[in-house]
């Protein structure tokens, strides 16, 4: 179970609070809300969740012994515990990378993980955990999201499903010292992973801060052949050639 959760009415933002109080706080503290004023999603987005709708919390966690170049892990920890947490609702979900939730092909669920580094390893990480499990309608800006009612018809307590997702989450995350976890991750989440083996459309982007709307995609067709050492998504593409991309290098057509 978690150390403690600390349910906020409302925050700005749980991964924000948690960032600033993380230093006095044991491993598995967390921090969750029924609604956030200035929740962060990736690259700079904001995350927008209507008030008491869905889970909005960040998870501290302070693991012994994953180095800096290990800390992908942790979003495998949390991604897998989000996977098995939807398979036990009756959702078959899939793993996104880098981390995002799809069921089907639309999102549910986004994570915003910050680490800490200190001395070559994770001295702590903040896990922010957007899962959608009662909103029906959304910003028609956002591409393709849904949530658990819509998947499955039912509605949902936030604060019943948390401890449920957490404990998912913890059944990874109490094992990551040990053997398995080093070499049993990595093919759990591929096997899990969005799109892997089949030909799609990805976008290709420069490998920098520019503004979306001065990038100059380069669409290319490819398949998700898996994930490198450094946590970069394996494409190959038609021609047979084989290519790596980090985080801002490339973007799924959806
Ligand atoms: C994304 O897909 O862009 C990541 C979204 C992460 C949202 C969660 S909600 C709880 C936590 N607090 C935040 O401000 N962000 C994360």
């Amino acid at each position: 179970m978690a150390d403690s959760i600390r349910w906020f009415d409302t925050v700005d933002s749980t991964n924000t609070r948690l960032m600033n109080d993380k230093a006095d706080l044991p491993d598995k503290t967390v921090y969750a809300a029924r609604f956030q004023t200035a929740g962060r999603g990736q690259k700079g987005n904001r995350w927008e969740s209507r008030a008491g709708e869905n889970l909005t919390f960040s998870l501290l966690l302070k693991p012994e012994a994953v180095s800096a170049v290990e800390q992908f892990i942790l979003s495998q920890i949390v991604a897998l515990g989000l996977v098995d947490y939807l398979a036990a609702e009756g959702v078959s979900a899939t793993i996104k990378w880098p981390n995002d939730i799809y069921a089907g092909d639309r999102k549910i669920c986004g994570t915003l993980i910050e680490p800490t580094l200190s001395e070559g390893r994770v001295a702590a990480a903040v896990a922010g955990i957007g899962l959608n499990l009662n909103q029906q309608a959304f910003d028609p800006s956002l591409p393709n999201p849904t949530s658990l009612t819509l998947q499955t018809g039912k509605a949902y307590d936030i604060r019943e499903e948390l401890p449920k997702l957490l404990a998912c989450i913890f059944c990874y995350y109490d094992r990551v010292g040990s053997v398995y976890a080093r070499n049993g991750f990595d093919a759990l989440y591929l096997e899990r992973l969005y799109r892997r083996g089949q030909w799609h459309f990805f976008e290709e982007l420069p490998a920098s801060d520019i503004p979306a709307e001065h990038r100059s995609g380069l669409r290319v067709e490819a398949r998700i052949l898996g994930i490198d050492t450094k946590a970069r998504l394996l494409l190959e593409h038609r021609d047979g050639t084989l290519h790596a991309y980090g985080f801002k290098e490339i973007k799924y057509l959806l």
